[in-house]
């Protein structure tokens, strides 16, 4: 079936999910993109007291807001996959593999932020996260384009 033939037959709800999809995806998106910067100000040295309030606050940001972006991001993407039963194609697949990669990045973030917070003399390396930026770039080419591969 044509893609738009497909999206005339789906119910419009699809589309709805689809909007609310993208939105959750730019709402994690921008937090992965810009709370490992802003961790790597601080992760060096030990920290005092304002630099930890700092950190704390910053985790706050990305487990209610970055989490909850990604968590959405996955519901309503399961949902629409089942409703249009995208599963056996092959750039749905690969989709998939980066979606986890980028998600297996936002649990990495999460655990560094979680020891870094829990005591101010843990220091770490910087994060360094070009392949988050990448695995976008990819998956949006991916949805997009829908290659046959
Ligand atoms: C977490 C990283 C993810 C990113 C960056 C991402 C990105 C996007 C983008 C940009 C679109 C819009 C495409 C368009 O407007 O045509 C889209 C659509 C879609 N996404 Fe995701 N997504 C992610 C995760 C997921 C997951 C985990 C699933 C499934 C479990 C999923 C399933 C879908 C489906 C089914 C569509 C609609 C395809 C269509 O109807 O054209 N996405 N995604």
């Amino acid at each position: 079936m044509r893609y738009t033939a497909l999206c005339e037959a789906l119910p419009m709800n699809y589309l709805v999910v689809k909007w609310i999809h993208l939105v959750s995806v730019m709402i994690f998106a921008s937090g992965m993109l810009v709370t490992p910067w802003l961790v790597n100000g601080v992760c060096r040295q030990p920290r005092d007291e304002n630099q930890q309030k700092f950190l704390v606050s910053l985790r706050s940001y990305h487990r209610l807001i970055t989490s909850t972006g990604l968590t959405l991001a996955w519901v309503l993407g399961w949902m629409m996959a089942n409703s249009a039963q995208w599963w056996g194609h092959p750039w749905f697949r690969v989709k998939l593999l980066f979606a986890t990669l980028l998600s297996a990045q936002h649990g990495a973030v999460s655990g560094r932020l979680r020891k870094l917070c829990g005591d101010p003399q843990c220091t770490y390396k910087p994060l360094r996260f070009p392949w988050f930026f990448l695995g976008l770039v990819l998956i949006a080419g991916l949805v997009v384009l829908k290659p046959s591969i």
